[in-house]
């Protein structure tokens, strides 16, 4: 069973400045929600109960979110607004969350390093916030990931097709498709110009990993922009084992950068008007 997520936000999210200087990026809203807790719902869906969120200087609004307000339920109790609060309410119920600091922003890999402390020994997930997943009418993907992890018991990593000359914006996979949308993992590259991409594959923020990675990672050498590369890591730990792929079904949207963002907007607006 997997219990615990990961939420690697100590990010700086430069795309997104001024609006992140004094805001964490994962706290921008879609419609009327922040982006991060669209990733705990999309985990407790999975599943999972304790969220492990990795945070930094500047961030305190996340741990804000995550708790009550007194003051405010005070305010609106009795009105016609006490109901905006009670999604976030029970959400906060269901889950424990637990914080540390990554000190310096030495990449993701680092950053899910420093989550080892929260989350022991035992697989977890992993989710990027700004990676913001819809499956309309279907399973989250956490949930499509979580039911292959119980099947095949090894790190997972969730992919999608991406034009050719988006690769660099991904670590992209190479491997060889084991039964429909799952690949075994032969070769991953963090990053690479179209030329040099082994495929089309690209990771998304969203993990599943045995907690072997941690010893993996201590020894994974900085890569890429002189950072601790996840992808590196998952590379290494391929090589000793196995590591999978998953084409997930659904929509991801990468609200990291303005254009992701403004089209996850539009889109959950039209299903939430179509919906009512
Ligand atoms: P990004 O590179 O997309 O996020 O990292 P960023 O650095 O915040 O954004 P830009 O590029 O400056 O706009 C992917 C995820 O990994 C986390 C980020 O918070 C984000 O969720 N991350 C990255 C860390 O927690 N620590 C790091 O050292 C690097």
């Amino acid at each position: 069973m997997i219990k615990k997520c990961l939420f690697p936000a100590a990010g700086y999210g430069t795309r997104f400045l001024p609006v992140t200087k004094a805001m964490p990026k994962e706290m921008l809203p879609i419609l009327t929600k922040p982006l991060i807790q669209y990733g705990v719902e999309e985990a407790v869906e999975a599943g999972m109960d304790t969220m492990a969120i990795i945070t930094g200087r500047g961030k305190r609004a996340i741990e804000d979110h995550f708790d009550i307000s007194y003051e405010l339920e005070h305010q609106i109790k009795g009105s016609s607004k006490e109901h905006l609060l009670t999604e976030i309410r029970d959400l906060i119920g269901k889950c424990t969350f637990t914080y540390t600091r990554q000190v310096e922003m030495k990449g993701l890999g680092d950053a899910i390093l420093k989550g080892n402390a929260l989350i022991g020994s035992e697989p977890f997930a992993v989710v990027l916030a700004d990676d913001l997943c819809i499956n309309q009418n279907g399973e989250g993907v956490l949930s499509q990931m979580v039911k292959l992890y119980d099947k095949y018991k090894c790190s997972i990593v969730a992919i999608m097709e991406v034009p050719k000359e988006e690769t660099y914006k991904y670590g992209v996979i190479e491997g060889k498709e084991i039964e429909e949308g799952v690949y075994m993992i032969s070769n991953m590259v963090e990053k690479p110009e179209p030329q040099d991409a082994p495929s089309n594959l690209a990771i998304i923020g969203r993990y599943i990993l045995s907690d072997d990675i941690f010893e993996v990672i201590k020894d994974t050498k900085p890569g890429k922009n002189g950072e601790l590369q996840i992808t590196d890591a998952l590379m290494n730990l391929a090589q000793k084992g196995m590591v999978l792929a998953y084409r997930f079904k659904g929509e991801r949207f990468d609200c990291g950068s303005v254009d992701g963002y403004v089209e996850a907007t539009n889109y959950l607006y039209d299903l939430e008007k179509g919906g009512k």
